[in-house]
């Protein structure tokens, strides 16, 4: 039943849109969650119907929906462009009519929007606002690296399509990364497309009053610092969000369904620290070849291996069961192995539990984030997008991690295994892990800097909304 007073705080009113891709829409709904818990009420707008991965609280928010026409994000193989384009040129419209009929109700009364947080990918927002005169601020899901590696690429004009030859390249600017990690993404449309795409993003972040990043100073304070000086709108960098917005609870929480899970109970049985977490994502779509590979690799590997196996993470594979690809001698080598298959895993609680020695990830920016969080080192295969900047990142400037180069190979994924998990090496990228789990605590704490950028955030807010 609907409860309007834990909805109705009293507070301003926001409304926030996210994107409706489960590596945007979680770092959302935290933020969310951690806005009300500061006073605020929130109307979310949604545009797509809700996955059953994606918790909506009812007692906390306001929903408004858009549909009529709207892509599919199931119908994703791997290529969020053509969805992303579809979506922008189809949301407007419908957005601008939800919000002039939220302003005046239908007894006349007006209802005050103090603010519009959007996603920066739902850039549709943009000449709404303006139209409106809403005071709007952008919330970056990925890094302060891929915004400042985008900056980059708009620099160099005429970079795309990248030559061959450049790929191995230092950036001038930033030499830990090279011209191949860039943050391009692999599409269909034409490289012109993905520029005006690539571009209209950005410009929706830079023309905002105010940026809230999911991310924090002590991971990415010289990303920050660059940013600042070359934007004069100021920035929040009050991540982790989905730590944050846990910790702005006031009553512990109660045990959910996740604590059960299949993947909890199966991890409880395995030896502390041995086990490699494999998850690509919910969008990265890989081919055959590349699944048959992963799944030697990690079955020679003789770690205990809990991987998720979504549907659809195969190309054109229609959601039947993808172990059945796997040829009879790995599919017997896998029954003598500790492996667990899942479709899908409860993520935040998996990389916390104590089993959990590694995770083999393409590197999108939340399940980068979750798990230098939990202080565990990664085994890194970007696939697109901000993926590769996060890669490099991990495994050359945080060193918390190692990356798998371009093609994916047994071999090469064994060896990786071996690197974190029994050598030398693993050893130090493991405490170097651990050290960060520390310094992001910090952060979260009264006086961390994410909490001190949140509470600059709530009076900018607040200030706007007067
Ligand atoms: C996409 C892009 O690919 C990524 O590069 C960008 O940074 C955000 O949007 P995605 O590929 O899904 O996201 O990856 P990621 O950013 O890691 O987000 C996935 C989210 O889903 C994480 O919060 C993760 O915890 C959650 N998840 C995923 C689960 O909880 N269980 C799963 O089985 C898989």
């Amino acid at each position: 039943m609907e409860n309007k007073g834990i909805r109705r705080t009293g507070g301003p009113h926001l409304v926030l849109v996210p994107c409706p891709l489960q590596g945007h829409m979680n770092p959302m709904l935290h933020l969310a969650k951690l806005l009300h818990s500061k006073g605020f009420t929130i109307t979310i707008i949604n545009t797509q119907i809700s996955s059953h991965h994606h918790h909506h609280p009812n007692d906390l928010f306001f929903y408004e929906s858009i549909d009529g026409g709207l892509p599919d994000a199931s119908s994703i193989d791997g290529d969020v462009v053509p969805f992303l384009l579809e979506l922008n040129l189809k949301c407007r419209e419908p957005f601008r009519d939800c919000l002039a009929r939220m302003m005046v109700r239908v007894d006349g009364s007006r209802d005050h929007v103090s603010c519009i947080i959007h996603d920066s990918a739902m850039y549709f927002s943009v000449s709404v606002a303006d139209e409106l005169e809403i005071p709007r601020i952008v919330l970056r899901t990925s890094s302060a690296a891929t915004f400042y590696g985008f900056s980059l690429l708009f620099k160099r004009k005429g970079c795309l399509p990248i030559q061959e030859d450049q790929m191995e390249e230092a950036l001038e600017e930033f030499p830990t990364l090279r011209v191949k990690d860039m943050p391009i993404f692999k599409t269909s449309y034409q490289e012109a497309k993905e520029e005006i795409f690539a571009t209209t993003i950005h410009n929706s972040t830079m023309t905002a009053s105010a940026i809230i990043w999911n991310s924090l100073t002590c991971l990415e304070q010289l990303m920050f610092k660059n940013i600042q000086e070359n934007h004069l709108v100021p920035i929040f960098p009050i991540g982790p969000l989905h730590k944050h917005s846990k910790a702005s609870l006031t009553t512990k929480p109660i045990l959910t369904k996740e604590d059960h899970h299949p993947c909890i109970v199966w991890l409880d049985t395995q030896t502390p620290k041995s086990v490699i977490y494999v998850s690509l994502g919910s969008l990265v779509a890989i081919s055959e070849n590349e699944f048959i590979e992963m799944g030697w690799g990690l079955a020679n590997s003789d770690q205990p291996i809990l991987w998720v196996v979504r549907p659809g993470l195969v190309h054109g594979s229609n959601g039947s069961n993808l172990v059945d690809l796997f040829p009879k001698e790995l599919n017997e080598l896998m029954s003598k192995r500790a492996c667990k298959f899942t479709d899908w895993a409860p993520q935040e609680q998996v990389l916390a539990h104590p089993s959990i020695g590694g995770f083999l990830t393409h590197n999108g920016w939340n399940s980068t984030i979750e798990s230098i969080c939990e202080g565990v080192p990664m085994i890194c295969w970007p696939c697109f997008g901000d993926q590769r900047v996060n890669a490099r990142f991990v495994s050359h400037f945080w060193r918390v991690g190692v990356q798998l180069e371009d093609k994916l190979e047994r071999e090469d994924i064994e060896s990786a295994i071996r690197r974190l998990m029994v050598d030398k090496e693993g050893k130090k990228i493991r405490g170097r892990a651990i050290q960060f789990k520390e310094k992001i605590g910090f952060s979260l704490r009264q006086g961390g800097s994410s909490c001190v950028f949140l509470d600059n955030l709530v009076d900018f807010i607040k200030t706007k909304s007067n």
